[in-house]
């Protein structure tokens, strides 16, 4: 049931039980269930399933170092790893990177999930910086072997548009050869930056897969931050034609 309606009670029964759903606000809704005559308010702000939404994931590889064009970073970028496990780290660059794109799958790991992710020293965080400011960061997992995927590569918004995104893709596919690759590979989809795509072919990367799906997705993407609102580059959403 969609809940972005406009606000009033509505009562749904069935044989057991009695439920009564009210829209308070746009996406805060409240829900009573009887006969347990217990409420649940649910603020589910960005994360109740709105839009239907059709997506299209590419998955790409490299299989040769001699397939790479390279772009070096301007004198004023850094582009280091992050040697210690920091799950606090890890959440930052994962929700200031993506949190304009719909990355959403890491946002419910515990402290633990984190640590067990990023203790595992086949998995690789490199940060970029720009004068000193931390601006993106890749994750390479190294864990399948010869096979290196780059798991996350993105910007903060602050710094997209710079024609960073280049010299961050070259340094995760060098450093993916540097760990013994034989294939670097990623997936990419129509949620993420328009430019991402371009930036991977760019690079030399090309598509061996291609899948298209219809998700339910909220009306908009969670933000960097809860409650920070959505400012600049963002995903922005084409409801699937439902006929
Ligand atoms: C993907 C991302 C790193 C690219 O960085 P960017 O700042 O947007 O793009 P850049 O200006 O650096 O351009 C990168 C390359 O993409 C290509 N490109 C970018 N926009 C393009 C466009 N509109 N048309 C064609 N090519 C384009 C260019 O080849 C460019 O390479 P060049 O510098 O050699 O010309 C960045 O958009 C990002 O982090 N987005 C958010 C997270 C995300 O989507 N990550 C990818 C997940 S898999």
């Amino acid at each position: 049931m969609l809940v972005d309606e406009a606000p009033g009670p509505q009562v749904l029964r069935d044989a057991t039980v009695e439920v009564v759903v009210e829209v308070e606000a746009a996406r805060c809704v409240r829900i009573a269930v009887q006969p347990h005559r217990e409420t649940i308010v649910i603020d589910g702000r960005g994360m109740l399933p709105a839009v239907l939404v059709t997506v299209t994931t590419w998955s790409l590889e490299i299989t040769s170092a001699a397939d790479l064009r390279p772009v070096d970073p301007p004198d004023t970028v850094e582009i280091r790893r992050a040697s210690l496990a920091s799950p606090e780290l890890g959440r930052f660059l994962y929700t200031a990177a993506g949190g304009n794109w719909y990355w959403v799958d890491r946002l419910t790991w515990t402290h633990e999930q984190w640590v067990q992710r990023l203790s595992d020293q086949r998995v690789e965080t490199w940060v970029l910086y720009q004068d000193g400011t931390p601006g993106g960061y890749f994750e390479l997992d190294g864990r399948a072997g010869r096979d290196v995927e780059i798991a996350y590569l993105g910007l903060m918004p602050t710094f997209l548009n710079r024609r960073l995104g280049g010299p961050l893709l070259t340094a995760a596919i060098r450093r993916g050869w540097a760990m013994g690759a034989g294939r670097v590979w990623v997936h990419t989809c129509t949620l993420d930056s328009p430019s991402a795509l371009a930036n991977y072919q760019a690079r030399g990367m090309r598509v061996f897969k291609e899948q298209t799906e219809v998700v339910d997705l909220p009306n908009e993407p969670p933000g960097v931050w809860p409650g920070a609102g959505i400012h600049g580059p963002h995903t922005s959403l084409t409801p699937a034609s439902t006929t």
